[in-house]
C-alpha cells in the first residue's frame, strides 16, 4: 500500500499542491453539494494534540464532519503515550483502527517517527519546524484575493520559526520570492536558508524589506513552548512589528496575514487585523477549507 503522508509541503508535488488549492476553493463554493453526497462517510480521523489549538482543531473536527466521517480527539494526557507507551507503538495501534491521523507536537522527528510507524496518511498539524497545513490556507486565501502568487514579493517579519519555515518551502513550491526581515540570532534553520537561497533573502530591516511586497506576513514573537523567553523575546523584536507604517511601503494592492493567534501591541500594532489590507479572518476560515481538500487528496492518493 502506498500511504501519502503530508509532513511538510515538500511531501507533494507544485501541481499537487495547486489541485489542493483549487479543490479546496471549489469545496468552500459548494459546501451543500458535499453536505448532501458527503465523500467520507464512516471514516475517522484521530487528532492528538500535544499542543493547544483554537483554528486547527475546529477545522480539522468541522472538516471531517462536512465531508460525512468523525473526528477524535486525543490528548496525550488521556492516552497512555502520556504515560510513556512509544510513540512507535502509538503509531501502529492507532493507524489499525483509524483512517487518518492528524499530529500536533513539539520536535518534528516526533511527528517523522510517527508516520514511519503509522499504515495510514498522517498530517502535521503543527510542530516545532513546520506548520503547513496554514500554508495551504494562506495559498488559498491570496489565490482568491490575487489570483497566482507566482512570482510575487512575500514578506516574512518576525521570529524565523515554524511558519516562516513553511513559508521557505512555499516559496520554493509556489515560486515566489521570500524576504525575511528578523533579527540576529532569530534566523530560520541555516542549512534549510543555504537550500532555498534561489528564492529565500534574508535582512535586518523590515522597513527595507516591506518596500513593494505584495504579502505581508508575521506571527507571535515567542511560539509555543518558548514561553519563558517572551521578555527577552519583546526586547529582540521591538523593531519588527507589523504596524501601519510598515504596510504603507508595500503596494497598494498588498495583502496582510496572520496564522492567529495574535498579540496586539506586540508582532502586530492595536488595529492591524482590521486594516483594509488585512485578510485575516478568511485565511483563517479557509483552514477548514484546504483541509478538506488535503484529506480527501490523502485518502484518495493512499491506496
Ligand atoms: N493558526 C493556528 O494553527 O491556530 P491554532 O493554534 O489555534 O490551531
Ligand atoms: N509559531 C506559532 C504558530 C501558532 C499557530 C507557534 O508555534 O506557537
Amino acid at each position: 500500500m502506498t500511504v501519502r503522508h503530508f509532513l511538510t509541503l515538500n511531501d507533494c508535488t507544485p501541481d499537487e499542491l495547486q489541485q489542493i488549492i483549487h479543490r479546496g476553493i471549489e469545496m468552500k463554493n459548494n459546501l451543500r453539494a458535499i453536505a448532501n453526497d458527503p465523500p467520507f462517510k464512516n471514516t475517522v480521523m484521530g487528532m492528538l494534540f500535544e499542543k493547544s489549538s483554537t483554528r486547527t482543531r475546529v477545522s480539522f473536527e468541522a472538516g471531517m464532519a462536512q465531508l460525512g466521517g468523525h473526528a477524535m480527539f486525543l490528548s496525550p494526557n488521556d492516552i497512555q503515550l502520556g504515560r510513556g507507551e512509544p510513540i512507535e507503538d502509538t503509531a501502529i495501534v492507532l493507524s489499525s483502527m483509524l483512517d487518518i491521523i492528524m499530529v500536533r507536537t513539539f520536535g518534528h522527528e516526533r511527528l517523522e517517527k510517527l508516520a514511519e510507524f503509522s499504515s495510514v496518511p498522517v498530517i502535521n498539524a503543527l510542530t516545532d519546524s513546520y506548520h503547513p497545513c496554514q500554508l495551504l490556507a494562506d495559498m488559498q486565501t491570496y489565490q482568491e484575493y490575487r489570483g497566482s502568487i507566482k512570482g510575487k514579493k512575500v514578506v516574512w517579519v518576525g521570529d524565523g520559526n515554524n511558519m516562516c519555515q513553511s513559508y521557505m518551502n512555499a516559496a520554493k513550491q509556489f515560486d515566489f520570492q521570500l524576504v525575511i526581515a528578523c533579527p540576529e540570532g532569530y534566523e530560520p534553520n541555516k542549512q534549510l536558508l543555504d537550500q532555498l537561497s534561489a528564492h529565500v533573502t534574508v535582512l535586518r530591516s523590515a522597513t527595507e524589506a516591506a518596500k513593494d511586497a505584495d504579502l505581508v506576513v508575521t506571527d507571535v514573537w515567542a511560539s509555543m513552548g518558548q514561553e519563558e523567553e517572551q521578555a527577552k523575546r519583546e526586547k529582540a523584536f521591538a523593531d519588527y512589528q507589523v504596524n501601519e507604517a510598515l504596510l504603507g511601503l508595500t503596494k497598494d494592492d498588498a495583502l496582510f496575514m496572520h496564522c492567529l493567534p495574535a498579540h496586539r501591541g506586540e508582532e502586530i500594532s492595536e488595529n492591524l487585523l482590521e486594516h483594509a489590507k488585512s485578510v485575516v479572518w478568511d485565511e483563517a476560515e479557509n483552514r477548514l477549507h484546504a483541509q478538506k481538500a488535503l484529506i480527501e487528496f490523502l485518502l484518495t492518493q493512499s491506496n
